[in-house]
C-alpha cells in the first residue's frame, strides 16, 4: 500500500480542546486526531473513571483521603478507538457506565478535589510525553499542557448543547427531556467554572470556537485549517 507522508510526523505537538459538556469535544478531538494520525486523549474519561471507582467503593466524594487511596491503586486503561475511548477498570470494561448523566455530575464533584487533579494532571502529562496528541477536558490547555502548540476552546449555548444531547438521546431510542437536561448542563457549567482550581477556562492563547450554527464538520475543518496555517507559518 503507497505511505502517505504525514506532514506532522515526527513532530512532538499537542492539540488541546477545551470546553464545557455537550459543546461537541468529544466527537470533535476524535475525528481531528484520527485526521492527524495523533493519539486521542479523554481526560473527562479519567474523571468519571475515578468517580465511578469512589461511587462502586462507597467513598465520599469530598473526601480527599478516600479518594487519594482510590488513585494511589487505580488500574485505569484508556483504549482509544474509532467510537468512544473504551474504559478499563482492571478488567472491567466501564466505558458505558461512566457515560451517564449522573456519572458526569459525580465526576465534576471529584474532579474539584486537589489530590483528584493533581494525580489525573500527572497521569495526564506522562501520556503527553510521546507527542502527537490530541486532548480533551477543561483544563489540558491552562494546566496539563500549558505549552501545547495548539490550543483551542469549544463554546456553545446552554440551550443548543442541551438541545444537542437531547437529540443524541433520542437517536439512541431513550428517553429525553430537554429542560432536564439544560438544568444538568446548567449545574455542571457552574460546578466546572467556580472551582478554585483548574476552573472550566479558555487559555488566554487558545482560538475560540462557538459552535452554536457550526456543524461538526466546520468545526473540525477550522481547526485542521488552523494548525496548517500555524504549521505554514513557522516553517517560513
Ligand atoms: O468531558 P466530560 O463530560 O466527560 O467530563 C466529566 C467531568 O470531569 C466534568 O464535568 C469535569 C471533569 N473534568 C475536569 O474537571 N477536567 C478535565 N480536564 C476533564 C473533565
Amino acid at each position: 500500500m503507497e505511505h502517505k507522508p504525514n506532514i506532522y510526523e515526527n513532530k512532538k505537538d499537542i492539540v488541546t480542546i477545551d470546553g464545557p459538556s455537550g459543546s461537541g469535544k468529544s466527537t470533535i478531538s476524535r475525528t481531528v486526531a484520527s485526521r492527524l494520525n495523533f493519539t486521542y486523549l479523554d481526560t473527562g474519561a479519567m474523571y468519571r473513571a475515578v468517580g465511578y471507582k469512589a461511587r462502586q467503593d462507597g467513598v465520599d466524594l469530598e473526601d480527599g483521603d478516600a479518594l487519594s487511596c482510590i488513585l494511589d491503586t487505580l488500574d485505569l486503561t484508556l483504549l482509544p478507538g474509532n467510537g468512544d475511548t473504551r474504559v478499563l477498570l482492571g478488567k472491567n470494561d466501564i466505558s458505558s457506565a461512566i457515560r451517564t448523566a449522573e456519572m458526569g455530575l459525580v465526576a465534576s464533584k471529584v474532579s474539584a478535589q486537589p489530590v483528584v487533579r493533581r494525580k489525573l494532571t500527572e497521569m495526564q502529562q506522562k501520556i503527553g510525553e510521546q507527542g502527537k496528541i490530541v486532548a480533551e477536558g477543561r483544563d489540558t490547555g491552562t494546566v496539563v499542557f500549558p505549552d501545547a502548540r495548539y490550543k483551542f476552546y469549544l463554546d456553545a449555548t446552554p440551550e443548543e448543547r442541551a438541545r444537542r444531547r437531547s437529540l443524541q438521546l433520542l437517536e439512541k431510542g431513550e428517553k429525553a427531556d430537554e429542560l432536564d437536561i439544560l438544568a444538568q448542563i446548567i449545574k455542571r457549567d457552574a460546578n466546572d467554572s467556580s472551582r478554585a482550581i483548574a476552573p472550566l477556562k479558555a487559555a488566554d492563547d487558545a482560538v475560540i470556537i462557538d459552535s452554536s450554527n457550526l456543524t461538526i464538520d466546520e468545526v473540525v475543518c477550522f481547526i485542521l485549517e488552523k494548525i496548517s496555517a500555524s504549521l505554514a507559518n513557522s516553517s517560513k
